[in-house]
């Protein structure tokens, strides 16, 4: 029993960062440490996902859903960032449980990570596809429905086109591929790239803001919260709830500020302006954003449209603009998905390293020095949900995934000030154990709040890993076999 929370020893864990992460300087200011969070968050979340939780959850109070899960958010992020600056190590939270909670739990969590990141990963790829069929419609040039729409899902294109169930999202699939490879060689996102992808999605929320401002009609806010129609999501104050645990995915991303903590400058005044400044950004961003959607055409308009940028955009003149925005959500999008499928194969590599998973996902190439295996694995297993999968369904499937980890980091947070109150931490989260138990209660809430289906596929999904767990991890691990 006790093997299954042997901890891995923070000496050794230090020993790693500081052997693979040599050279790392403290560069990061304040302000690049928000950039790189808005960088990592605003995407598919906002761009797709505003439209459906407003057509099936909440409204136009989907507003007050973002606030709240902005809230849950918080609480997680400043958790995270307290781990992040006391164990640099690649890993994210796998590889703090791995040395808090010990091995069982961080196997859980390392296997979480894979509905985050990869499955993350395939939402936006989804969008994606969706915004480029729209742009492709522009210039008289149509894929085959067939070749681009999931078979279970229905949409409507903005020329009122219905398409039901196709066989294959096949532009989805290609920008995975194509980000894949490019990971492969080991792009490593530069700052200069990262601010100008911030600055061009900065840019269109803004103008959506502004211009769809003075074509808000007020009867679209009436009622502002839909009554509840009898189903926990469908509307009234439990569908908000429901709403924000959805939306949830557009804040996905700021825990990429937390990996950063030591290449901050200065990461006890960074981390929380890092992690709570680009919330907050976001969050008033999303608020906006969001008023402006749901005043511009009725919130039930939206339902099953995963282009609600485009759709409620054609309610103004400046329709003409159209085509600018979406090549700048098209580009915006590939450093969400970049992080994404960095993440996940951090993830599986350091697992792999530690011997739970076969060596195969820890094998380097020999030129391009990047987890190259662990890339084409996720190549094909990201493709065939994002060809196949509704975005709507992949997107709780993340959402029930990230908040089931970030309530494990609360708890690993209250752990570690117990067990190991004298290892040095450059960010420490305030008010312990309130933010924690909050950030915990937040998570839970809005776990609660997802789609039976969503714990459904989460409880199959960690039984399949439990499964691996105790056939293969548990008699491989490097350190079970070093005891
Ligand atoms: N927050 C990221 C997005 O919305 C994952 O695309």
């Amino acid at each position: 029993m006790s093997r299954l929370f042997a901890k891995k020893p923070l000496s050794i864990l230090l020993n790693e960062a500081s052997d693979s992460e040599k050279g790392l300087k403290r560069t990061l200011s304040s302000g690049a440490l928000v950039a790189l969070g808005i960088g990592a968050i605003i995407g598919a979340g906002l761009f797709s996902l505003t439209g459906i939780a407003a057509a099936e959850n909440a409204g136009p109070a989907v507003t007050i859903s973002f606030v709240l899960a902005a809230v849950g958010c918080a609480f997680a992020g400043l958790c995270y960032a307290e781990f992040a600056s006391m164990i640099p190590v690649a890993g994210s939270a796998y590889t703090y449980s791995y040395a808090t909670m010990g091995e069982f739990i961080a196997w859980i969590i390392g296997w979480d990570l894979v509905l985050e990141y990869a499955l993350g990963a395939a939402t936006v790829a989804v969008s994606w596809s969706r915004y480029l069929l729209e742009f492709l419609q522009k210039f008289n040039i149509h894929i085959p429905h067939q070749l681009a729409v999931s078979p279970w899902e229905t949409i409507t294109m903005s020329n009122g086109t219905v398409v039901e169930g196709g066989i294959f999202n096949l532009p989805a699939v290609i920008i995975v591929l194509l980000l894949s490879l490019l990971l492969i060689k080991g792009t490593r996102e530069s700052a200069g790239m990262n601010n100008f992808l911030v600055i061009l999605k900065v840019a269109v929320v803004l103008t959506f803001i502004i211009l769809g401002w003075s074509y808000i009609d007020p009867a679209n806010y009436d009622p502002y919260i839909p009554a509840n129609t009898g189903k926990y999501e469908h509307f009234g104050w439990t569908g908000i709830a429901s709403g924000a645990a959805v939306v949830f995915f557009a804040f996905i991303g700021f825990d990429a500020v937390s990996t950063a903590a030591q290449e901050a400058k200065n990461p006890q005044k960074g981390m929380p302006i890092g992690i709570l400044g680009s919330l907050v950004v976001c969050t008033i961003l999303y608020v906006l954003f969001a008023h402006v959607m749901t005043g511009l055409l009725n919130y039930k308009l939206f339902a099953g449209d995963a282009k609600p940028v485009a759709t409620a955009f054609a309610q103004t003149p400046y329709d003409f603009l159209q085509t600018g925005l979406i090549i700048a959500i098209l580009a915006g999008y590939t450093s969400v998905m970049l992080v994404m499928l960095m993440g996940q194969s951090r993830v599986f590599y350091s697992m792999s390293r530690d011997g739970l998973l076969p060596k195969f996902f820890s094998d380097v190439h020999p030129k391009f020095r990047t987890p190259w295996k662990t890339n084409i694995f996720f190549l094909v297993f990201v493709s065939l949900f994002a060809g196949l999968v509704p975005v709507s369904d992949l997107g709780h499937m993340v959402s029930i995934g990230t908040l089931f980890a970030f309530s494990l980091v609360c708890v690993g947070v209250m752990i570690m000030r117990k067990k190991m109150p004298e290892i040095p931490r450059a960010f420490k989260t305030p008010l312990v154990p309130f933010v924690p138990i909050m950030g915990i209660i937040v998570c839970v809430y809005l776990m609660y709040s997802l789609p039976n289906e969503s714990w459904l596929r989460l409880a199959v999904w960690l039984a399949l890993g439990l499964v691996i767990y105790f056939t293969y991890s548990r008699k491989n691990s490097k350190l079970n076999n070093n005891n």
